[in-house]
């Protein structure tokens, strides 16, 4: 069975996903690194009777490569979280800085792990991961992911209440496709199941549209400048690193939604590309899932005309995300 590596273990949303990976029974070893608190968590966490054996780093004396050796799955939540009336983009310079070195650490460390991105902007950082492993000739587009699940849970949710039954949201499926930042993050609410009622008025999509792009402030703001969404982060984080986990394991035909390089694809994204009238780096959308990362990105589909204006607004910012991340690498090269 698997080692899973968690890099920002101590944080808001580090903290539960370990929990969640512990609790799990899909692992055998959870190793933790965070630049504080890391033996408070590890102590705590390694009290609950469940086969995943917890080990845990800081950064002097090797941590951060100790903690990674032998990993097949390592989850980042390291980073700053966003404070009211910062973007998602206004982390840019602070995180890029910490996940080109825990890049750097994992290209060298553990090169064939399974890498889930979940520290923003993900429209950025995932290009900022591939960029250091290119450089160290380690990158292959299957095995990086930005993390989007909590889009789809979101989606999953808020498509559940507009339908009147809010119990019913784990069997509500919602593709949610772009990046994971504010209008990059395109609901094709037209392909929902079960489907919204014929009548639904263009004013109620335009709503559950920005609800589900825009959900993460309703929780930077409730939380008072206490941070951003942790806790549904972190379960969703999980959901996709058991989604991962299960498929490194060998069953079959898992899907999942997820931020990739669409290299990842046998076609190189032709299709996507090809739906979207132009070609675009990375894009998240369902993938399937196998051993050895990603199989297959699924297409887009038949989309509406409100859907394909939400595309056509999303693409150039999507675009300039990208860029923004790949050439902070680039760049200083
Ligand atoms: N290496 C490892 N851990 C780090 C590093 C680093 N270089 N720098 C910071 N951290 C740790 C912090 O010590 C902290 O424990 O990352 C953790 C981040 O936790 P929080 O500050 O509570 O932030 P959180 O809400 O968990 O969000 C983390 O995920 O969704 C994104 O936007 C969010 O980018 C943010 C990240």
């Amino acid at each position: 069975m698997p080692k899973a590596v968690v890099l920002g273990a101590a944080g808001g949303i580090g903290q539960p996903l370990s929990l969640l990976l512990k609790a799990s029974h899909l692992i055998t070893e959870l190793s933790l690194f965070d630049i504080v608190n890391t033996p408070g968590v590890v102590a705590d966490l390694s009290h609950i009777a469940t086969p995943a054996q917890v080990t845990g780093y800081l950064p002097p004396n090797d941590g951060l490569v100790n903690a990674l050796k032998g990993a097949d799955v390592v989850v980042i939540p390291a980073g700053v979280p966003r404070k009211p009336g910062m973007t998602r983009d206004d982390l840019f310079r602070i995180n890029a800085g910490i996940v080109r070195d825990l890049a750097k650490a994992i290209a060298t460390t553990s090169p064939k792990a399974f890498v889930l991105v979940i520290s923003n902007p993900v429209n950025s950082t995932v290009p900022i991961f591939a960029e250091v492993f290119r450089e160290h000739g380690v990158f292959d587009a299957r095995r990086l992911f930005g993390v989007t699940t909590l889009d789809v849970v979101r989606a999953q949710t808020f498509v559940a209440e507009v339908q009147g039954d809010g119990r019913n949201a784990p069997n509500v499926t919602v593709p949610v496709v772009g990046g994971h930042s504010g209008v990059t993050i395109v609901p094709l609410l037209s392909q929902s199941q079960p489907p919204l009622a014929a009548n639904t008025s263009e004013e109620k999509l335009k709503e559950l549209t920005h609800r589900i792009q825009f959900g993460g402030d309703e929780v930077v703001k409730a939380k008072d400048g206490a941070g951003s969404a942790t806790l549904s982060m972190a379960y969703a984080g999980a959901e996709f690193a058991f989604k991962v986990l299960r498929a490194l394991g060998g069953e079959k035909g898992i899907i999942s939604p997820s931020y990739v390089h669409l290299s990842a694809d046998a076609n190189g994204g032709g299709v996507i590309h090809k739906e979207l009238g132009r070609p675009v780096e990375y894009f998240s959308a369902p993938v399937e899932l196998g051993p050895n990362g990603v199989e297959r990105i699924l297409p887009l589909g038949k989309v509406t005309a409100y859907e394909k204006a939400l595309l056509e607004a999303a693409l150039p910012e999507l675009e300039g995300n990208i860029t923004k991340g790949s050439e902070f690498i680039t760049a200083a090269a």
